[in-house]
């Protein structure tokens, strides 16, 4: 009889079986973590990070942010995309795909370097992090896994990935942690509203379509996460 419901698990224990899924893998392994625009997922993979490499002792976890591969506000501006920014095609999808080949082809002690995205200044920064002997890459963004016919070069990603991963939140939760996101990054309440509103949330919706498409859906419970 198929066992219905979910299950309970923590941080420490969905790193080690990210561990347990690298160790059996030839070459660099890539988790992917999608989830819509505040679900916590560049927390998630920085906690991910944190307990691979406390647990082994070593440097062999690092995050990959699809964030990274945002198209400056300049290239933006030019293409008239910039009150767009955020959706779909405001990305350098190519170098993003490009970039996790690269990375999953490389040997590990050669360094790669890998795009951040800066909060602050809200423009990519090349070279933020580099790859050098980790292992396993944890990769995150809105957009992983993405597949449909308005937006078909995001198809590409999710081949490049060992494994997925869906990191799901109520809406009204997103709303609040976005409108926070975007006050703290100089936007007025009602300015914020506006974007939460008109754009964050019309990702959102987008990016719940591809729910299915992960290996795991995951909840958070508490301080530990539910598997459904
Ligand atoms: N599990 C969590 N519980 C409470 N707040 C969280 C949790 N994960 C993330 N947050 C908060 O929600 C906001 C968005 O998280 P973030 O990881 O940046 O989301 P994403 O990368 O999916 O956009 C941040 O302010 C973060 O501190
Ligand atoms: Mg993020």
């Amino acid at each position: 009889m198929a066992i219905r419901g979910s299950v309970e698990t923590s941080l420490a224990e969905l790193a080690a079986r990210v561990r347990r899924r690298a160790d059996g893998h030839s070459g660099r392994f890539l988790l992917g973590i999608a989830g819509p625009p505040g679900a916590g997922k560049s927390t998630l993979a920085r906690g991910i990070r944190d307990e691979l490499n406390l647990a082994a002792g070593a440097s062999i976890a690092e995050v990959a942010p699809m964030d990274g591969f945002h198209l400056t506000n300049a290239q933006l501006r030019a293409a008239g995309f910039l009150d767009r920014k955020g959706e779909p095609d405001t990305f350098d999808i190519d170098g993003y795909v490009a970039r996790l080949r690269t990375v999953r082809e490389t040997e590990p002690g050669t360094p790669v370097s890998w795009p951040t995205y800066d909060r602050e200044i809200h423009e990519p920064v090349p070279g933020g992090i580099v790859f050098d002997r980790q292992s396993i890459v944890v990769t995150e963004g809105n957009y992983l896994l993405l597949d449909d016919r308005a937006h078909p070069a995001w198809a590409a990603v999710r081949p490049l990935l060992d494994e997925t991963w869906y990191l799901d939140v109520p809406r009204p939760i997103i709303e609040q942690r976005l409108l926070r996101r975007h006050i703290r990054g100089g936007r007025t309440l009602e300015a914020a509203r506006t974007k939460v509103a008109h754009s964050d949330l019309r990702n959102a919706a987008l990016v719940e379509s591809t729910r299915t498409r992960a290996d795991l859906v995951l909840r958070k419970a508490g301080r530990r996460y539910r598997i459904d």
